[in-house]
């Protein structure tokens, strides 16, 4: 989860794309109550990435600074080596370890089995002025 320049630009993507993390975001109980200035940030920021089978995308334990969005496929979340469940397209991930300055509380990974076609759009977040809107 390296912090690049790419992470701290806008990127432009269709309307699909933006409706979908904008979705996400309003339909995470967390992030809901963001400023649309903010969502709209956050949409504008996201760029995509695509995942191979059985990657880990999120580390249990690990520093992390991104959000991530599921655009497509079927994610796995696990905690001390069990699974806690499964996470599909339109999904938020990542968000507590920033909202709450917390190492990772759980691992994501694109499971081993079924489709591999994974693909995340994620950012790095400002976690002051995220914190302050979240707790609103
Ligand atoms: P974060 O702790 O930053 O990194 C791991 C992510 O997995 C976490 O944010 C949540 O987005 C997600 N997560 C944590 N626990 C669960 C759970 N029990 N079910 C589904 N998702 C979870």
């Amino acid at each position: 989860e390296e912090a690049s320049k790419k992470e701290l630009e806008r990127h432009p993507k269709d309307f699909r794309s933006k409706q979908l993390i904008k979705d996400a975001i309003n339909e995470n109980d967390f992030l809901k109550n963001l400023e649309s200035a903010q969502v709209r940030e956050i949409v504008d920021c996201m760029y995509p990435k695509n995942y191979n089978k059985s990657e880990m995308i999120v580390k249990e334990g690990d520093i992390g600074q991104a959000l991530y969005v599921i655009a497509e496929g079927r994610l796995e979340v696990t905690k001390d080596s069990e699974v806690l469940g499964e996470m599909n397209g339109g999904t938020v991930f990542g968000e507590l370890a920033i909202l709450y300055n917390c190492k990772r509380t759980a691992s994501v990974k694109v499971p081993s089995f079924g489709s591999s076609i994974v693909v995340c759009f994620q950012t790095i977040m400002m976690r002051t002025g995220m914190m302050r809107q979240a707790e609103h």
